[in-house]
């Protein structure tokens, strides 16, 4: 699977070759760094594969991904340095301007000691700008241990020091069913896998709910109305925080 596209200066994963759901949470993740105004240095908390280190390179000075070792060894991309089992990292208070944490909440046990040190390695007034799923099946097990809703969230921020800048729910039930059946579509899906031409023809087509769904979307009516209706129940939350 293709990562992070990049065209005209803008980022992002395309509807036909991503879920619905990575493409709707990204999209609002890297529209939030708008509001970032200082960009001296970032630090990526979890970083993964490293889809955004391309981006978070241009858009800051100086970038440092962060991993726990255990757990990354099943991504291809090694981080610059490793998160301590205790969540810790090795370096200095007040150390960054701003912190990503793009779909990693999920996967801390106790996120409470991970937000006091993201929020003591950032510098005062510092950003956090991240992603969390609410809707997901478990993943990189049996490292996943939580879904956390829209109050369990802010609550959490505010208790580890942290101003919400924002918090938004992303997506909706609609949006859900069509990734379900996506999902559930791709399982019969796996015979074809030998036949590549055949099995991309196929998987597009599975798709074309999710594509429908995110075209609406992109309507405001429809979007206010799917989310006044609907919007209990999203693909999950972005946000962005400010130490206080
Ligand atoms: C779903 S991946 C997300 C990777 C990347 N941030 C992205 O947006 O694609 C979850 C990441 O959380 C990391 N992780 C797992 N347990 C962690 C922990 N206790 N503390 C910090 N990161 C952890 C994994 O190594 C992995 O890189």
């Amino acid at each position: 699977m293709l990562g992070l596209s990049h065209r005209n200066g803008k980022y992002y994963y395309s509807i036909f070759l991503h879920p619905v759901s990575r493409v709707m949470k990204s999209e609002r993740f890297i529209k939030n760094f708008n509001l970032i105004d200082n960009r001296t240095s970032v630090l990526d908390y979890g970083s993964g594969d490293g889809p955004y280190k391309h981006m978070l390179k241009t858009y800051f000075d100086n970038y440092v991904s962060a991993d726990f070792e255990v757990t990354n060894a099943h991504h291809s991309v090694r981080p610059d340095i490793y998160i301590n089992d205790d969540q810790t990292i090795n370096v200095e208070d007040e150390s960054y301007s701003c912190v990503v944490i793009s779909e990693v909440l999920e996967h801390v046990y106790k996120p409470h000691v991970a937000l006091n040190e993201i929020n003591r390695v950032l510098v005062s007034g510092g950003y956090v700008v991240g992603t969390v799923p609410f809707f997901m099946w478990e993943h990189e097990k049996p490292y996943d241990f939580h879904r956390y809703t829209y109050f369990g969230l802010k609550r959490m921020f505010e208790e580890n020091g942290f101003e919400i800048v924002k918090l938004d729910y992303v997506g909706d039930i609609v949006g859900v069913s069509t990734y379900c059946f996506s999902k559930l579509c791709s399982v019969f899906l796996k015979p074809f896998r030998l036949i590549k031409p055949l099995h991309f023809i196929l998987k597009t087509i599975v798709r074309i709910p999710s594509i429908l769904y995110y075209a609406l979307v992109k309507i405001s009516f429809v979007k206010s109305f799917l989310r006044k209706y609907f919007g209990e129940y999203p693909f999950g939350f972005v946000f962005v925080l400010k130490k206080n």
